[in-house]
């Protein structure tokens, strides 16, 4: 039975693509299932050499070769879902979508996936014919993952949560212009910094002034990142609230399975999301009112015991320094938790700081495992 289901692939070489590719290609998915490669510009070329998979890549805007499909996972982007998804669903295609994209998660007949924390709701949405499974947003994921624990038991009363996210949320080509920033201001005082002397405040002016050049590299992000912030990610949705910001509150509750945020019974999540530059590792300061006032070592074994990718980081500075960080967490599934402590605004204050890739457990795992449980669930 599992051989015979067929799984269409958009999108598969650009960067949240590949690292899917890598991450299937590592766990051997392709073994379970035959696979069928698209592109929107290069059909009939080679395609990647998988188990099972088809030789040659097929026209990704084709209806037709699409719907052959049982499930397509797309990471091609918002536009390819909003032009492809609603004509192929049209034609009458009862497959499954297994996209990266946020355009349709939240439509009623959607579902979030974040199979750690919402398997059973998958489940159930799949068994009442639900068949548009979407990965939440990177910092959402990242966010729910770290609190498993303290969601698990109960006890979470609101989240402010101010982030700290990577360029790699806004996309590859950010990516490579953070790098370009930081060669352009270094290169704007190279032989001052080589010159052991050279007034810093002179060396600071000189950078200054090259952050806000306009021959600063700055075409994707319309300003500086090295050597900045950016305390606004994704749209203005014109009531000072971000778009990133407004996702907190509504991905979690969807995946949660809780009433929209704001009615009774949902999980409110406020903050600020902040742009930083690091290369593809989200990280978040979180405020967490809790519902009792548990002990520290209640929490701590909470949170580490709630799934097998939480990784508990004690409160020191050595510690932090060396595994609460993006440059230690980039390329791993792991979500490093730390700063735990009871703070002095009353009982049941908590703080947290954690750490995640945003393309692994931000984008390509819960995609992955969503194809996974769907082979499980036809069993
Ligand atoms: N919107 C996120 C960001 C990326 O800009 O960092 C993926 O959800």
């Amino acid at each position: 039975m599992r051989k015979a289901m067929k799984v269409g692939f958009v999108g598969w070489r650009g960067m949240v693509g590949s690292v899917l590719m890598e991450r299937m290609a590592s766990e051997r998915d392709f073994d379970l299932f035959r696979s069928r490669f698209f592109s929107a510009s290069n059909q009939g070329a080679t395609a990647p050499a998988v188990q099972g998979g088809e030789a040659r890549l097929h026209d990704a805007n084709d209806l037709a070769t699409l719907g052959e499909c049982d499930a397509i996972v797309t990471c091609q982007g918002g536009d390819y879902t909003a032009a492809v998804h609603p004509r192929l669903r049209g034609a009458g295609w009862r497959g499954y979508w297994i996209d990266a994209a946020s355009t349709l998660r939240m439509n009623e007949d959607a579902v979030i996936v974040l199979d750690p924390l919402n398997r059973d709701l998958i489940r159930s949405a799949v068994a009442r014919g639900v068949r548009d499974c979407i990965g939440g947003n990177c910092t959402v994921s990242l966010m729910l993952l770290a609190m498993h624990g303290l969601l698990k038991a109960g006890v979470v009363e609101w989240v402010s949560a101010m982030t700290y996210q990577a360029a790699s949320g806004a996309g590859a080509q950010h990516m490579r212009e953070l790098l370009q920033q930081m060669g352009y201001a270094y290169e704007s005082v190279r032989d001052q910094l080589a010159d052991p002397g050279s007034p810093i405040l002179q060396i600071d002016r000189v950078v200054s002034e090259a952050l806000r050049s306009a021959a600063l590299p700055h075409e994707n992000f319309g300003t500086a990142l090295a050597g900045n912030l950016i305390a606004w990610v994704d749209r203005d949705l014109g009531d000072g609230v971000s778009r990133e910001e407004w996702k907190a509150g509504a991905e979690a509750n969807k995946i949660l399975g809780r009433p929209a945020m704001g009615t009774p019974g949902s999980l409110i999540v406020e903050g600020i999301c902040v742009r930083i530059g690091a290369m593809r590792c989200h990280s978040q300061a979180l405020t967490i009112k809790l519902s009792q006032d548990l002990p520290l070592s209640q929490i701590e074994d909470l949170i580490a015991g709630a799934n097998e990718w939480v990784e508990v980081v004690p409160n020191t500075r050595n510690d932090t320094i060396a595994r609460l960080a993006p440059a230690h967490v980039s390329g791993r599934l792991r979500i490093a938790v730390g700063r735990l402590r009871k703070l002095a605004m009353g009982a049941g204050y908590l703080s947290m700081f954690t750490v995640g890739d945003q393309l692994l457990w931000g984008a390509a795992e819960p995609l992955r495992r969503m194809l996974r449980m769907l082979l499980d669930l036809q069993d």
